[in-house]
């Protein structure tokens, strides 16, 4: 197994480009499910949650070509296995969204449950009674979520939760259903939008993404077509961290600033100098940073998969934050990893109390999830003498060439292979 060796103590400067994102990625991959002409994405993060998206693709017969750096074109004209096995959804939960595509697009599907997820209980409840609603005929056995349907048919639902993957797996499975499908309490986040313009290029009928209440008329087919992906605004926000924690002064290329406004909001009121121009963010943290409280909740609020990384700066900040989780409850895992670090971090339900401004110090840390693992790697930018991070393939899961982005800012960070 892979670790990152970091030598705290050098201020990021430079440049950066973002890749493509990883939450509309792997959505968009499954809608290559839904027509039967090739789909050609552009700006595909290489990440391994695309990688295994991609192999889950293929075991079921879609064929796959990329000609270009960074674009697959794929074509699922025959679909041979509407199965998604349990070797590759335990690796990555979001192997779930091709319930929706495959029975709109075979009529059926077999798609195995995720099973426990380190950061929660992450049910998929609410998918499950969605396909219902419209039609589907759904049973659990040994493990997997069977379903069928000869023809779904548009339906209004009203989801209990807010869920990202819940409200694109019934968004994907509507575009072909007869008739509208209304769903309310509909996630908003732009990678929902991003998905739906991409279906919307394929043909799709679809209003209202990016509000609570999304419509989607069904269309017999959808066609192909090209799409770039948008970029991912949880990298870009992992950069303005680490930016404005090593007090660095560091261009992001190719951000959005509407999708990352909290985010960028928190830096600032923490102290850091944010200015936007068109894509191009430039962030500096050349003053002392200041403790500020962050809750996390569904867009546009503070997504939860920037509160680790946030937690690490708030270690350098003077004062006490006040970290709220409240979308998934077990995500403070990070928070003993920083403690070995010499971060004063207290826990009280799904709150954390960081005190400030403390000096880290270098140790061996563990990352235990993918945004966990940004978290550590900041940690060890900002601490005194070297961080080893072990277990970074959940790093690789979702950043594309971390190390090596920062290295390029000046960062002393460098992997090495387990011995
Ligand atoms: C997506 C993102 C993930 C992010 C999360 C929250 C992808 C591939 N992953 O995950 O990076 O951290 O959104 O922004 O886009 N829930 C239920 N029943 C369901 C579904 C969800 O109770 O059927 C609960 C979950 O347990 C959780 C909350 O709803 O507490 C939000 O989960 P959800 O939005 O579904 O997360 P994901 O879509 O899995």
């Amino acid at each position: 197994m892979d670790k990152l060796v970091i030598e705290g103590g050098h201020r990021l400067h430079g440049e950066v480009r973002i890749s493509g994102a990883k939450n509309a990625a792997l959505p968009i991959l499954c809608a290559s499910l839904l027509t039967a002409e090739p789909l050609t994405l552009t700006n595909v993060p290489r990440l391994n949650d695309v990688r295994t998206m991609r192999a889950l693709l293929s075991q079921m017969g879609v064929r796959q070509q990329s000609d270009e750096p960074d674009a697959v074109t794929l074509d699922a004209s025959q679909i041979d296995w509407p199965l998604a096995p349990y070797e590759l959804v335990k690796t990555m939960r979001a192997s779930i969204l091709a319930l929706g595509p495959l029975l709109a697009r075979c009529g059926e599907a077999r798609v195995s449950l995720p099973g426990g997820c380190a950061i929660g209980l992450r049910p998929v409840d609410q998918h499950v009674k969605g396909l219902q609603a419209m039609g589907a005929e759904i049973d659990l056995t040994h493990g997997y979520i069977n379903a069928r349907a000869p023809r779904l048919r548009g339906a209004s639902f009203v989801f209990d939760v807010v869920t990202v993957t819940g409200t694109e797996n019934l968004m994907m499975a509507a575009v072909l259903a007869d008739g509208v499908t209304t769903l309310d309490n509909a996630a908003r986040e732009p990678e929902i939008v991003d998905l739906a313009a991409c279906l919307g290029a394929m043909g799709a009928k679809i209003s209202g993404a990016g509000s609570d209440r999304i419509v989607i008329e069904g269309v017999p087919h959808l066609r192909g077509t090209r799409y770039a992906i948008m970029p991912d605004r949880i990298e870009t926000g992992t950069f303005l961290a680490a930016a404005s924690a090593t007090h660095g002064d560091v261009l992001v290329r190719g951000a959005s600033i509407d999708a990352l406004a909290a985010v960028v909001d928190k830096l600032r009121e923490a102290g850091a100098r944010i200015d936007v121009d068109g894509d191009a963010m430039r962030v500096r943290g050349n003053g002392e940073l200041r403790a500020a409280n962050v809750r996390t909740a569904p867009f546009p609020a503070f997504p939860t998969d920037m509160q680790a990384q946030f937690m690490a700066l708030a270690t350098r900040a003077a004062g006490a934050s006040v970290i709220t989780e409240t979308i998934f409850e077990n995500r403070m895992m990070h928070v003993q990893e920083l403690k070995r670090l010499g971060a004063d971090i207290e826990v009280e339900g799904n709150a954390a109390i960081v005190r400030g401004a403390t000096r880290l110090t270098g140790a061996n840390v563990m990352a235990t999830d993918l945004r966990a693992s940004a978290c550590l790697v900041i940690a060890g930018l900002i601490a005194d003498g070297e961080t080893t991070i072990d277990r970074i393939y959940h790093l690789d899961r979702g950043y594309e060439r971390i190390e090596e982005k920062l290295s390029a800012l000046g960062a002393s960070i460098r992997r090495v292979g387990s011995t």
